[in-house]
């Protein structure tokens, strides 16, 4: 059984610096359950970030340290999995540049994140510029019916939309195609980006009569979703977030800010554990989180109390995060982590990208 190779899985993430709760409750978690299970290549998509971010580029090569410091830390073991940088790998970029050779635009242009995304990108550019964004959908809009398409369609006429970024479906399926997945543990949101990549090895195999490249599976993993301290999702861009090695005093700041139930004014008031925030993270960190929502609830316990324990809870745990953290960070473990990681990458990707030229037909 133990030389029986393990099935691989491959995932990258976007270099996005330091994870914060929901990052690690709803994706990283999984990723600890998969590297004992899976052969697991897990990679900083730092191409991927460009192809959204190129005008903040300063921020990649940082954040990609940042991000691998806490994937360490949260005890992903490059014993058990390969970990490395996108960009470290070059196979990842030529191989595209082949995919795309067999990928329709039509394809590209269908991907219902593309829009979606880019219609996002657009109003992010222009927010609080409502007179520049103006100006440029005027000269957007002539383009936009010169080209027949109806003025929802503006943002794909903007200088947002490069290349790389339509694209960006095509590299992810170099991703996981150079490495033979078999799964790409992904959320039900991601199922089209696979399919693309699905399709892409499909019409690679056929067009150049070959069965080089393996169609990767879907793998549904669980996502726990952790609210923001304001009750929204926890995201960045909200402004909500708890980091994974939140500081100790800006955690106890963060729990006292959380979001509760507004009808439990006084502390023996009957409360509502569904939709407040702190009950929300009790239900993670607290191993008797049902009493104390039932404590809640009959007014025993007052929200000042529940917050109070909620973060000697949670500083319990993250305190041990951010101590191996910061161990980690001295030590300079992650560079060698990723130069190791992208010569066994590197060793994968070669060859399918040597047999990819063969199959091509310019070797
Ligand atoms: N699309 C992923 C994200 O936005 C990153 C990614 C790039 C990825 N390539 C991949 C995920 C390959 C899984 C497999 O975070």
């Amino acid at each position: 059984m133990d030389n029986e190779k393990k099935p691989v899985v491959v995932s990258g993430a976007r270099p996005t610096g330091r994870l914060h709760l929901g990052n690690y409750w709803g994706t990283m978690k999984n990723w600890l359950a998969l590297q004992d299970k899976y052969d697991c290549y897990f990679f900083v998509a730092d191409w991927h970030a460009l192809t959204t971010g190129a005008d903040k580029s300063e921020t990649i090569a940082g954040n990609s340290r940042d991000m691998v410091l806490d994937w360490l830390a949260m005890g992903l073991d490059p014993v058990k999995a390969v970990f490395f940088r996108q960009s470290d790998v070059k196979p990842h970029a030529e191989l595209a540049l082949l995919l795309g050779m067999v990928t329709p635009i039509s394809w590209l242009l269908r991907n219902p994140t593309f829009k979606d995304q880019l219609q996002e990108l657009y109003k992010a550019k222009y927010k609080g510029q409502e007179d520049k964004m103006k100006k440029a959908e005027g000269v957007t809009k002539q383009l936009a019916e010169a080209h027949g398409h109806d003025a929802d369609e503006l943002a794909l006429h903007s200088d947002m939309a490069v290349l790389g970024f339509l694209g960006y479906p095509v590299l992810q399926a170099a991703d996981v195609l150079l490495y033979d997945a078999k799964f790409v543990p992904i959320g039900k949101d991601q199922l089209p980006h696979l399919e693309i990549s699905r399709d892409i090895a499909r019409r690679f195999n056929h067009t150049f009569g070959t069965s080089l490249l393996c169609e990767p599976e879907p793998l549904f993993t669980s996502a726990t979703l952790v609210p923001g301290i304001d009750g929204r999702k926890m995201s960045k861009s909200y402004g909500n977030t708890i980091a994974l090695g939140e500081d100790a005093k800006s955690l106890e700041t963060k729990i006292k800010k959380m979001y509760t139930d507004p009808l439990k004014v006084k502390a023996d008031d009957p409360g509502h554990p569904e939709g407040c925030v702190v009950c929300a993270f009790h239900k993670l960190y607290n191993q008797d989180w049902k009493a104390q929502e039932d404590a809640c609830r009959t007014g025993k316990t007052g929200c000042g109390g529940c917050k109070k324990l909620l973060t000697e809870l949670m500083e319990k745990e993250i305190g041990v995060f951010r101590a191996r953290r910061a161990e980690l960070e001295a030590s300079g473990k992650v560079d060698e982590v990723l130069a190791a990681g992208a010569v066994r990458a590197r060793a994968v990707a070669d060859k399918k990208m040597a047999a990819a030229s063969k199959a091509a037909g310019l070797i």
